[in-house]
């Protein structure tokens, strides 16, 4: 079978190195890719997102399945696009459709979506320009801290959570005056979960399901969980608060419920689905859907799947998943996330990066990176993933840990702390 995986980042390097480990892979292919994807596949220099690019690529090379990495050509109808072609009946597409591609691509969408399959979630309240008194007075009722989210996709940056009423009201009135452009549009309102969170994943063919190992993701630049939200410092899988008894309560309350509601309203859907989920005291609830998977939880996540993933995905794509389980390799997986010094603010692209040679107890997943002559540069924030295997997951980490010190270029960051609030 013959594969072309779309993105460039770690998730999809991830995502390829598993589908590389497969007996039924012919030929891989990542577009856009990275300097990491190139080692195991062939990078085709097409932009995700460019669709007539893709079908031209789709039918040049004989693909049978495409895996959507990220969520923007998901939201912008790439399913849609391919289905609507009959020279592309028999072509797999790992992804929902634009429709069902909303659980992401619309906060409110999303939430009325887990008020009609009573899945549980915080109380909320969307906003326009037309009743910002309204939103005001929800702000009143509730209590700090207050929870603004644009309802469109805003690059994981449109979230804000502040402690003041009168600030968060103001940042209301600029939310919905363009601060996050066209996705701020409208705002949902949120009554703020206090928690500890986890990513959880299905892969769904749109009527069955089976679940993926979870993971934590660490989302803020600094030590202690502090400072600006970033793409992800880093995941551990499993979960240790994760326990047969939260599961059991995520797959009945949460899980099952999604799917019956994906199932109920016909949606087309044959992907991945991520449940970002906050533990309140031990009760889960859904913080957002997202419908691709996770990054970086996905570089911890490919190390415990044992099962051949593209057999599943197969599944997912003919509509055969029931009856299909996935096995879970016993041992834990950490990633530690190296990035370029400033990020998530201004940082510099185009550093050489050495030592990623010397690594031989760790997998180095490729975020940001790219080929300059014979060298391997920087050209993202976020630009490798340093994942490993352990008997636990603080093991897992003190051997990325212990990996990453091979690795350097100027300026790199990376926190030190992953794994301090599960301990
Ligand atoms: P989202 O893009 O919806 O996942 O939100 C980004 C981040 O904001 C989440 O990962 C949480 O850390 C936080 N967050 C979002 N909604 C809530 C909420 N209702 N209560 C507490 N934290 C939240
Ligand atoms: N790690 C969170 C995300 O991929 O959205």
């Amino acid at each position: 079978m013959n594969i072309l995986v779309l993105g460039s980042g770690g998730r999809e390097h991830a995502i390829a190195w598993k589908i590389a480990a497969s007996p039924k892979l012919g030929k891989l292919y990542v577009a856009p890719g990275n300097a990491g994807t190139r080692e195991i596949a062939e990078n085709v220099a097409i932009k995700a997102d460019d669709f007539d690019a893709v079908a031209e690529f789709v039918c040049k090379a004989k693909i049978d399945m495409v895996v959507v990495g990220p969520e923007d050509p998901l939201v912008k109808g790439i399913v849609d696009y391919f289905s609507a072609k009959p020279e592309f009946k028999e072509l797999m597409i790992i992804g929902p459709d634009k429709l069902s591609a909303q659980l992401e691509g619309s906060k409110e969408f999303a939430k009325m979506f887990m008020q009609k399959y009573g899945i549980p979630t915080a109380k909320y309240l969307s906003i326009t320009a037309g009743n910002i008194s309204e939103g005001e007075k929800f702000l009143e009722s509730v209590n700090p801290p207050y929870v603004l989210k644009a309802d469109g996709l805003a690059a994981g940056k449109g979230v804000l959570i502040l402690d003041n009423l009168d600030e968060a009201k103001r940042e209301l009135r600029n939310m919905l005056a363009g601060k996050f452009g066209s996705a701020g549009s409208k705002v949902v309102l949120e009554q703020y979960l206090d928690g500890i969170e986890c990513s959880v994943f299905a892969l769904t063919d749109g009527n069955s399901y089976v679940l993926l190992p979870e993971a934590k993701d660490y989302k803020r630049i600094g030590e202690g969980n502090t400072g600006l939200n970033t793409g992800g410092m880093g995941s551990v899988s499993p979960v240790p608060f994760y326990d047969a008894n939260f599961a059991r309560k995520v797959e009945e309350r949460i899980v099952k419920p999604t799917i019956d509601g994906i199932c109920a309203e016909g949606m087309n859907y044959r992907g991945f689905v991520f449940f970002g989920l906050m533990n309140v005291n031990g009760d889960p609830y859904v913080i957002e859907y997202n419908v691709r998977m996770g990054d970086p939880e996905t570089e911890s996540v490919m190390l415990r799947i044992k099962s051949d993933l593209v057999e599943l995905l197969e599944a997912a794509a003919k509509r055969e998943l029931a009856g299909k389980s996935v096995e879970f390799d016993s041992r834990s997986a950490a990633t530690v996330m190296m990035v370029s010094g400033g990020y998530p603010e201004a940082y510099e692209k185009g550093k050489v990066i050495s030592g990623l040679e010397k690594v031989k107890s760790s997998v180095c997943f490729h975020a940001g990176t790219a080929v300059s002559g014979n060298d391997v540069v920087t050209s993202g924030g976020r630009v490798i993933a340093v994942s490993s295997y352990g008997n636990n997951i603080f093991d897992a980490l003190e051997t990325s840990y212990s990996s990453l010190k091979n690795i350097s270029f100027d300026k790199c960051y990376y926190r030190t702390d992953l794994g301090f609030d599960l301990k």
